[in-house]
């Protein structure tokens, strides 16, 4: 976010007035993600190149639901493996050839109705320009209050003090450090300023819930069951989500409203940040202005 926020992203301006991501770059996705893979793009967005990785993933969703339950249908080609040259074993994850996540918030969230997931990652999370120092994040007074053992997790603006932008005279990008104090973060939650995140693992065929707010947790909520499989070189991942949830972090999806939706794959064993994201999309029930639009079964 501090990039798209910050001097060198050219859509700035009109993103802070409103704009979405996919009206921009919705027919560009393509041309983007080799720009950024290849190691091409002016923008120097990515300094360790994965030789063969592909830039993007086109992938087609079939939403539908009934009177309980969303179901919605990944269906994507694998790639062919490009080994990591900076990974032992060229496998970020041997564990996992593939993993899908999918995020679903209210416009509670700030930029969620125009970022979708992007809107959690800063400039300071794992493995960014500026995560922190291990040392730094040990010796950290927030070491009592945010899970940091994996590093700096996603998190959202709403979560923090002063996220820094701009970077003058040095400063790094971010937030992390600026955590509200938990009265604020308790009434943040309670204002639906979260992001309800579901992820799927592979190797492990294993569900978790959790959601993103001041960090990223993975316990908690309702959950879903996935059915995942690789066939004739296509993944197929059905998920099965009930509609109505009264568990903490969960966003429950109703007639008539319009959700935001997000949702990233970690193809080809990776891990961390070497995933594909998709833009924002929006959400809803039996509404064909929704992008992704579950129909009544
Ligand atoms: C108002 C239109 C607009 C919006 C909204 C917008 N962008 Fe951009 N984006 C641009 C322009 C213009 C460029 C710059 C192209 C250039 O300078 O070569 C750009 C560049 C980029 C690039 C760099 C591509 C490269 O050359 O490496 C990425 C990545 C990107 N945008 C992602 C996003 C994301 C993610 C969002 C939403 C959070 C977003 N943009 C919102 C207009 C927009």
């Amino acid at each position: 976010m501090e990039w798209i926020l910050g001097r060198k992203h050219g859509g700035k301006r009109a993103f802070t007035k409103g704009d979405r991501c996919v009206e921009c770059h919705g027919e560009e996705t393509e041309t983007i993600g080799q720009l950024i893979v290849s190691g091409e793009s002016e923008k120097e967005l990515e300094p360790n190149l994965i030789p063969g990785k592909r830039g993007s993933i086109p992938v087609t969703i079939n939403a539908t639901h009934d009177d309980e339950y969303l179901y919605l249908r990944f269906n994507w080609a694998d790639g062919d493996h490009a080994p990591v040259p900076f990974v032992e074993g060229g496998k970020m994850d041997p564990e996992n050839p593939m993993k899908l996540a999918f995020m679903v918030a209210t416009d509670e969230v700030e930029y969620a109705d125009r970022a979708g997931c992007w809107g959690t990652c800063h400039a300071d999370a794992d493995e960014m320009p500026f995560a922190p120092e291990n040392q730094a994040l040990k010796d950290s007074e927030l070491a009592a209050r945010l899970d940091l053992s994996a590093g700096v997790t996603k998190y959202l603006t709403e979560s923090r003090t002063k996220i820094e932008l701009k970077g003058r005279r040095g400063k790094a990008l971010g937030g992390w450090d600026k955590l509200k104090s938990e009265g604020d973060l308790t009434a943040a939650m309670a204002a639906n300023q979260y992001m309800d995140l579901v992820r799927y693992k592979s190797g492990a065929d294993e569900v978790e819930d959790g959601q993103i707010m001041a960090e990223r947790t993975m316990h908690g909520g309702q959950g879903a069951e996935v059915e995942a499989s690789l066939k004739a070189g296509t993944w197929s991942v059905v998920v099965k989500r009930k509609l109505k949830s009264d568990q903490p972090g969960d966003v429950s999806i109703e007639p008539g409203k319009l959700y935001n939706f997000g949702f990233a794959i970690h193809d080809d064993f990776t891990n961390g940040r070497y995933h594909h994201v998709s833009l924002g999309y929006k959400l809803a029930l039996d509404d064909d202005q929704a992008e992704i639009n579950a129909v009544k079964q």
